[in-house]
């Protein structure tokens, strides 16, 4: 295939924005007041989950003004396609004991929910001194396992979704904004 077909390709699975950088932004800054607010100045470590959340976690703790420390623990749910299998690995895990922090869990989105139940049962058992969890977005209908994020900044339809930190097959993270994928003529 030319250069320019699979560009144009790519683009065409774009099919349209679902959240745009401006709502993004505000939905940040609302969520960093509130976390300035509830922490007080308690240490906090916010525990991004790899890779989907690098963006979020980026935004999110520039719109926090107390002092907080920042995690890594990558996750890796396995998919076919568009379509979870329920497999779920930690492939990174963190790098310190949180027992000393108020933990917040940085997830780019709740879908089955699996993950992040699997994440946060792991967490608890190290007695961090709380634990919250803040998603940007969440996908109530796909829910297989009862798991709610604290703090949810959008709720979406069943939509497989890209951008901001999302990805399908990898590609899309780079998007400014949040899109629903064009799932017709899978590839
Ligand atoms: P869960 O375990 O099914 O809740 O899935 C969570 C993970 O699946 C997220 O951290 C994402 O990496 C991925 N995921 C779920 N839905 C989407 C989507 O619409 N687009 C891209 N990735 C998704
Ligand atoms: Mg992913």
């Amino acid at each position: 295939m030319d250069k320019n077909q699979s560009i144009k390709d790519y683009n065409e699975k774009i099919k349209r924005i679902i959240v745009s950088e401006d709502e993004i932004k505000e939905a940040i800054k609302q969520a960093g007041e509130k976390i300035n607010a509830s922490y007080d100045g308690r240490p906090i470590l916010l525990v991004s989950i790899l890779k989907g959340s690098f963006v979020f976690l980026a935004d999110l703790c520039r719109a926090i003004s107390v002092p907080c420390e920042i995690g890594f623990m990558c996750a890796k749910s396995y998919y076919e396609g568009t379509v979870s299998t329920g497999i779920v690995k930690i492939t990174m895990d963190l790098d310190r004991d949180i027992s000393k922090y108020h933990v917040i869990i940085v997830e780019d989105i709740v879908d089955t929910g699996r993950t992040l139940n699997d994440i946060v049962k792991l967490l608890k058992a190290r007695n961090p001194l709380s634990l919250k969890v803040v998603t940007l977005l969440d996908k109530p209908d796909r829910r297989l396992v009862d798991f709610e994020a604290d703090m949810a900044l959008f709720t979406i339809p069943d939509l497989f979704v890209i951008g901001y930190g999302l990805d399908c097959g990898e590609k899309y993270r780079n998007l400014p904004y949040i899109a629903e994928y064009d799932e017709c003529d899978k590839k």
